[in-house]
């Protein structure tokens, strides 16, 4: 019935928070009808927050070498058909140094798990942006590291840690990667970030394989329980060369009503409207800032890497300049009434 879940979803928005049980109906009782509901309440609740000003974040893939084997990921350790790269110390500064002339105050260096990658390689790189951007927020995104490692991160300066949680669900989460990973250190790794201090966000894609309405009710749960300043959240889609090469793609329309539920239960958080958004609707990003986002990261890396970072098939803005998609997604805030500003962008606390 429509009026229960427009109930439930009134019911987060004045308790932020429901059980396992309430999450699961409100998943399952997704209509056109009832999103539209959702993203008007979480437009206006973001906006009271954020107005109608969007954060941006250069994004810069430093490696896509991987020690890993996540069965989605294109540039799993298995896959040979990619070509891999890894860049210097010395172009990653000077993509900072494009960003930073472009107007991004934030710089997320995202990489596969790269052992060349040491936590004394990360923080000698922190340090340098540090000293000279003294006005950025540096984002990490490298995966796993101990308590240690990552503490020295943070000592370096760096401000936001990503680490997508994947599933907040164990046996989806074995399903999801290979045995050698465990849902245990994830979680380990997500509370040692919050304890340390950082910025953290975790996150998840909708449409995995196997995920079903109860095990997106745990996601929903965990982020309601976490509390984290950041949530990244984006369709599943799929990699030719990839174990999930023939499973079918999340969607947009629910990618959005889950950012809508989101915002809805964290009124400040930093919810980015993703790339893979903007990957299965050519309209997705504007969909996703619509629906509660109020976060873009486009892509800062070298041109000459880009379409190596493919971590699913037909990935956009792989063949344009940093410069370009600046001003592309500028005209596309403003199209919908947004504007897009020069702002480290950091969390709002309550
Ligand atoms: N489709 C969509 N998102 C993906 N990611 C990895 N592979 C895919 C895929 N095939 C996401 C994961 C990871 C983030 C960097 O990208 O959630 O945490
Ligand atoms: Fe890259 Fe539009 S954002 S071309």
């Amino acid at each position: 019935m429509y009026s229960d879940t427009l109930n439930l979803l009134d019911k987060i928005e004045s308790s932020r928070s429901l059980s396992l049980e309430e999450y699961k109906e409100l998943i399952e009782g997704y209509s056109a009808h009832v999103a539209e509901y959702a993203a008007e309440k979480a437009r206006r609740i973001r906006n009271k927050v954020y107005g109608n000003k969007v954060f941006i974040r250069g994004l810069i893939e430093i490696s896509n070498i991987c020690r890993n084997d996540c069965l989605y990921c294109g540039i799993r350790r298995s896959n040979a058909n990619c070509d891999r790269y890894r860049l210097t110390k010395q172009q990653i500064i000077d993509c900072c140094r494009e960003g930073y002339s472009l107007g991004f105050r934030t710089f997320v260096l995202q990489g596969g798990e790269d052992p060349c990658f040491s936590v004394k390689t990360v923080c000698e790189i922190v340090k340098e942006i540090k000293t000279l951007f003294p006005d950025c927020a540096v984002t990490l995104s490298l995966g796993e590291y101990s308590k240690e490692d990552y503490s020295a991160m943070y000592d370096a300066g760096a401000d936001r840690y990503l680490l997508r949680h994947e599933t907040a669900d164990k046996d989806h989460y074995g399903k999801l990667h290979p045995e050698k990973m465990s849902f245990e250190n994830r979680m380990r790794c997500l509370y040692d970030l919050k304890d340390i201090g950082f910025q953290t966000g975790c996150g998840f894609m909708v449409g995995s394989p196997y995920q079903t309405s109860q095990t997106l009710a745990k996601d929903l749960k965990f982020i309601e329980t976490f509390a984290p300043e950041m949530c990244g959240i984006g369709p599943f889609i799929s990699h030719k060369d990839t174990p999930f090469h023939d499973k079918q793609s999340g969607t947009a329309e629910m990618t959005c009503y889950l950012l809508s539920i989101i915002r809805i239960m964290h009124p400040n958080i930093l919810l980015p409207s993703t790339t893979a958004l903007g990957t299965v609707d050519p309209l997705g990003r504007e969909l996703g800032i619509k629906a509660g986002a109020n976060v873009l990261m486009p892509n800062l890396s070298p041109g000459n890497v880009r379409k190596k970072y493919m971590l699913y098939d037909n990935k956009i803005c792989t063949g344009d300049e940093s410069a370009q998609c600046r001003k592309c997604l500028d005209a596309r805030m403003k199209s919908i009434g947004y504007e897009v500003v020069v702002d480290r962008g950091d969390f709002k606390k309550q």
